[in-house]
């Protein structure tokens, strides 16, 4: 099939290993991030929080976390050029959604005045919550989303990318507290250009299940 979408999502791949001279631009970052920024999630709650992972001395504290264990992703916190978790919010509240209604009356998507009726959408999120208030499954699967609209931008930018779920998320998290913020990081990724010679997958064809497998129409 001959088409720039299925281009895209023919030539990005989990990559393996880095080329560490080679650095993402920063007007590639900017379209990245506001991208990252246009993701859609339910109800519009955006409940994520993404952190950067850029200076040496940040890669030093995410290279620390694989103390225990992935050490197979390791190499990525130095090679690649980036690594950005993605973190979502266990706990999200009323006075989290108030913040995106609040917005999307600056926006001008909803009048000041029925801004009481915009919570009418939060009912969605306390189906999502749990007695003790976590909200981590929903919230979860939306950074997912945001994931996963990241991975084809990228490809899109032809820059390379792993998702890593391959991380300590107990270190991570300890190690990242203050910059995370009360959010929970599940899930990294990694970002750059792939090493010309030593990066396994680029080579190999890419393997997906049959569409017949996969999709029922009705
Ligand atoms: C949520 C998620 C987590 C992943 N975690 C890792 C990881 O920790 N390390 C790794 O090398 N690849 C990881 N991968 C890459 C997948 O194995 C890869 O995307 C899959 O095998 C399909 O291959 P492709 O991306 O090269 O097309 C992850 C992918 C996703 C979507």
């Amino acid at each position: 099939m001959v088409h720039p979408i299925i281009d895209d999502l023919l030539w990005r791949h989990a990559t393996k290993k880095y080329d560490a001279s080679k650095k993402v631009p920063q007007q590639d970052l900017d379209v990245l991030f506001e991208a990252m920024r246009l993701s859609a999630s339910s109800i519009n709650s955006q409940p994520w929080k993404f952190v950067v992972i850029e200076s040496d001395e940040s890669k030093a504290r995410m290279q620390k976390t694989f103390i225990h264990k992935h050490q197979y992703n390791q190499s990525h916190v130095f090679a690649s050029s980036h690594i950005i978790l993605f973190a979502y919010n266990p706990h999200y509240t009323r006075e989290d959604y108030a913040q995106v209604v609040d917005k999307g009356i600056k926006d001008g998507r909803t009048k000041p005045e029925d801004r009481e009726n915009a919570f009418a959408a939060f009912k969605f999120a306390e189906f999502n919550t749990d007695e003790a208030g976590n909200t981590s499954c929903w919230t979860k699967a939306q950074t997912y989303l945001a994931l996963g609209n990241t991975l084809h931008v990228l490809a899109r930018l032809r820059i390379d990318s792993t998702p890593l779920e391959g991380i300590d998320i107990d270190l991570v998290n300890d190690e990242f507290k203050a910059e995370l913020d009360g959010y929970q990081c599940d899930v990294a990724l990694a970002i750059g250009y792939h090493h010309p010679t030593e990066d396994y997958n680029a080579e190999l064809p890419k393997s997906r299940l049959s569409l017949e497998r996969i999709l029922v129409r009705l």
